[in-house]
């Protein structure tokens, strides 16, 4: 199977503070993958390791064949990646910022000039080239950081909460968008806290305290653990791991702080 991510007992330790604890999965080319967790699970610390930006303190990973700790520059060249505070410029318009992130990426002449038309108009972008970014509602931005993310044609795409505090529909032209871009081939992974989002990916990490807590197909998941919606998984899966810590005793009390 050509795996776009491979990771084994991937471990991240800030001072004391274990943020991830040995997080192995494999992820198959071509699939959608939604991490979901809580506020402070490890989601982000997880996904700056696999874009090479963060060293792993134990572990090992592949993503697109390339190891994170030798070869992070081959894999910031092959993935597009959308930071959970994504970086547009407000005082530039939407071109002039594709034309900062085409230099990012060392886009130059023709070749810039085509990526940018093509991601302008696959993102629907034609119309808001000459808006300044400050004018945008939170929708038409996130569409333009997934089209500087997509620049330069990646293989990988990584959206950190992509959506988060986005209106409905533009949450969902987003999702399309999204699942638009997989079938044509690219591997995405994209963490989330919405579970209508989560439900529609191939395959589902729940992050909980810096654990993998369960890996695998939504579908499946459910039918395994006879769970009707993706919340009573997830709180299933958090019971189960959470019986013998005792940090986690007030999520089995109810609370989710
Ligand atoms: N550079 C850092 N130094 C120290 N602690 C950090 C650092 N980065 C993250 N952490 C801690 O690691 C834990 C995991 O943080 P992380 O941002 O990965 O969580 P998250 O799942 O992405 O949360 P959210 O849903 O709020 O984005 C948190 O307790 C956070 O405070
Ligand atoms: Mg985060």
């Amino acid at each position: 199977m050509n795996l776009a991510i491979d990771c084994q007992g991937l471990v991240k330790r800030f001072g004391t503070y274990t943020a991830v604890q040995g997080v192995s999965f494999q992820l198959p080319a071509g699939a959608i993958m939604g991490f979901v967790g809580p506020n402070g699970a490890g989601k982000t610390t997880l996904i700056r390791m696999l874009c090479g930006v963060l060293v792993p303190t134990e572990g090992r990973a592949t993503v697109l064949g390339y190891d994170v700790l030798t070869q992070p520059e081959e894999i910031k060249q092959r993935i597009g990646y959308m930071s959970q505070k994504f970086s547009l410029y407000d005082d530039l318009t939407v071109r002039e910022n594709l034309d900062f992130y085409a230099g990012v990426y060392s886009l130059q002449g023709k070749m810039a000039k085509e990526q940018k038309t093509r991601v302008i108009e696959r993102i629907g972008l034609v119309e808001r080239t000459s808006q300044l970014v400050s004018s945008l509602s939170g929708g038409w931005k996130q569409r333009v950081a997934l089209a500087c993310a997509l620049l330069h044609s990646p293989q990988l795409l990584i959206l950190d909460e992509p959506t988060a505090g986005v209106d409905p529909v533009s949450r969902r032209i987003f999702l399309d968008l999204i699942h638009q871009l997989a079938k044509e081939g690219m591997t995405i992974l994209v963490s989330t806290h919405y579970m209508d989002e989560a439900a529609t990916c191939d395959y589902l990490g729940f992050v909980f305290y810096g654990h993998l807590i369960a890996f695998g197909s939504p579908d499946e998941m459910k039918e395994k653990e006879a769970k009707d919606n993706l919340d009573d998984l997830f709180i299933y899966y958090v019971e189960n791991e959470a019986s013998d810590d005792p940090r986690n005793l007030a999520l089995k009390k109810g609370g989710r702080g």
